[in-house]
């Protein structure tokens, strides 16, 4: 019975009680029998209250039920309901409460999925990302940034963008973005720890739905690799004119020599015509190089392939590698497993062995050994090309591969090298899905091991 004298109840009930004390007076005017009068009143005073009890459980509390429910909504709490069976008006104001709050309930649900996959998004993307508004604070950075710059969130924002970001090519960028209201874009170096990074960084302008900047928002990219490509572009078309400087140098001096004097002395013309002969041949060897690897390095590049006994590629090869060794003395020794065959591009592995055997008996001394090692399992080609020759320094093993690099370059031109040989090497197996490995020890000599695969995927 608590409930029926909360506050506004009980005003009813003083008021029933009113009522009787009315009813009582007018009755007690026309009934002299007490006993009957008191009966009556306190019939109608149980009446009065019971008819106040089924008002207040179907109207009342139905309805102060709902006033809590939609208390708890308008705090946030979406998943509050009302649990109430009533089939009056309440029941169905109870109804479109109990609708509604699942309605705002799927809506939140929804928003959250949203505004998490675009954190997602944005903190996956591969640029940097800074969202300043229109007075200079700082909204968002993203994952990406503070890689890129250090610190955490907390660092960043809140804060005026020109308080934290201690560079003066964002500052300019923000502020010509926000002078000119369209796209800036600018490259700068950033210091990340001990590395150095080329950023590019575009800063857009963000308008309103009436066309007013509300602010601005940054994309910085790492363009280090693609400035480490250009600088290799660079350095290739420097060595490349280099290389084709020499030849063309002697040729022309030559031919001048050959022009300017008189030609009677027959031996001194064919010396200088032997010279121009072998530096035209050397120049041949380096534009064939790399021609070769400039096809290898093709996205399309064609592999032919087929399956080739490597046993015969090797006959086709030793011919000119044993005439090379015989000049030098060199012990050749070959160990190759019965009928090794396998998918490849027959020429292409027909150059590794010819290239790899070349470097062995042009960097091993006279009377030292070279050999050839061949075996296979069920998966890879192991082809091991060994000499006991000057071998190659540590430091200079991982620059090996690069496009013109020579440990000696006096010892590899005298040789006839061009100083691509390895990088071609490199290619080809790549191309093949490969692998290479060398051990190499200083006046020891060096192992070329090369892996390729036996059923390539192309
Ligand atoms: N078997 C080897 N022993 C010692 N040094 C080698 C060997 N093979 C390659 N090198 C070193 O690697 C360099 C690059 O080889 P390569 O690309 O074939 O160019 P090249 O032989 O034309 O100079 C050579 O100049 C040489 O210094
Ligand atoms: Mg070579």
């Amino acid at each position: 019975m608590k409930p029926l004298f909360t506050r506004p109840l009980f005003a009813y009930v003083i008021g029933v009680l009113a009522v009787i004390i009315l009813s009582g007076t007018v009755l007690s005017l026309v009934m002299d029998n007490y006993i009957v009068l008191i009966s009556v009143l306190l019939a109608e005073f149980i009446i009065l209250l019971l008819f106040l009890l089924h008002v207040y459980e179907r109207h009342i509390k139905p309805i102060k039920k709902a006033t809590n429910t939609v208390e708890e909504i308008v705090k946030g709490n979406f998943r509050a309901r009302i649990h109430h069976t009533s089939t009056s008006h309440v029941g169905e104001l109870i109804q479109k409460i109990n609708k509604l709050a699942r309605n705002l309930n799927e809506l939140s649900i929804q928003e959250q999925m949203h505004s998490e996959q675009l954190t997602t998004v944005i903190d996956n993307t591969e640029g940097g990302l800074v969202l300043i508004d229109s007075k200079g604070y700082i909204h968002l950075v993203n994952r990406k940034f503070i890689s890129m710059f250090g610190n955490t969130m907390k660092d960043y924002k809140g804060y005026l963008y020109y308080e934290v970001l201690d560079n003066k090519i964002i500052h300019e960028t923000v502020q010509k973005t926000f002078l000119y209201e369209k796209s800036v874009k600018e490259t700068f170096t950033n210091h990340n720890g001990n590395e150095k990074q080329y950023l590019e960084i575009v800063g857009a302008p963000i308008f309103n739905e009436r066309n007013m900047l509300k602010g601005a928002v940054l994309v910085l990219y790492d363009i280090t690799e693609l400035k480490k490509l250009e600088l290799m572009r660079k350095d290739f078309v420097a060595n490349v004119s280099h290389e084709l400087k020499t030849p063309i140098t002697s040729i022309k001096g030559f031919a001048e020599t050959l022009l300017e004097n008189d030609m009677n002395d027959v031996k001194v013309n064919n010396e200088f015509l032997e010279i121009i002969y072998n530096e035209s041949n050397r120049l041949q060897l380096i534009i064939e190089d790399l021609l070769t690897l400039s096809r290898l390095e093709r996205e399309d590049f064609p592999l032919v392939l087929n399956k080739i006994n490597i046993n015969v590629l090797v006959d086709e090869v030793m011919p000119v590698i044993k005439q090379k060794a015989m000049q030098k003395n060199l012990k050749i020794s070959l160990s190759l497993d019965e009928d090794i065959t396998f998918m490849a591009d027959k020429e292409k592995v027909k150059q590794i062995l010819i290239n790899l055997l070349d470097n062995a008996v042009n960097y091993t001394s006279e009377n030292g050994e070279i050999s050839l090692h061949i075996t296979s399992n069920d998966k890879f080609v192991h082809i091991k090309v060994s000499d006991t020759g000057i071998g190659i320094d540590e430091k200079a093993l991982s620059r090996l591969f690069e496009r013109f690099y020579r440990v000696d370059q006096a010892r590899s031109r005298n040789t006839g090298g061009t100083g691509l040989g390895l990088a071609i090497v490199k290619h080809i197996v790549e191309v093949h899905e490969g692998t290479i490995e060398i051990d190499s020890e200083i006046n020891k000599g060096t192992a070329i091991h090369i892996y390729l695969p036996k059923n390539i995927s192309n």
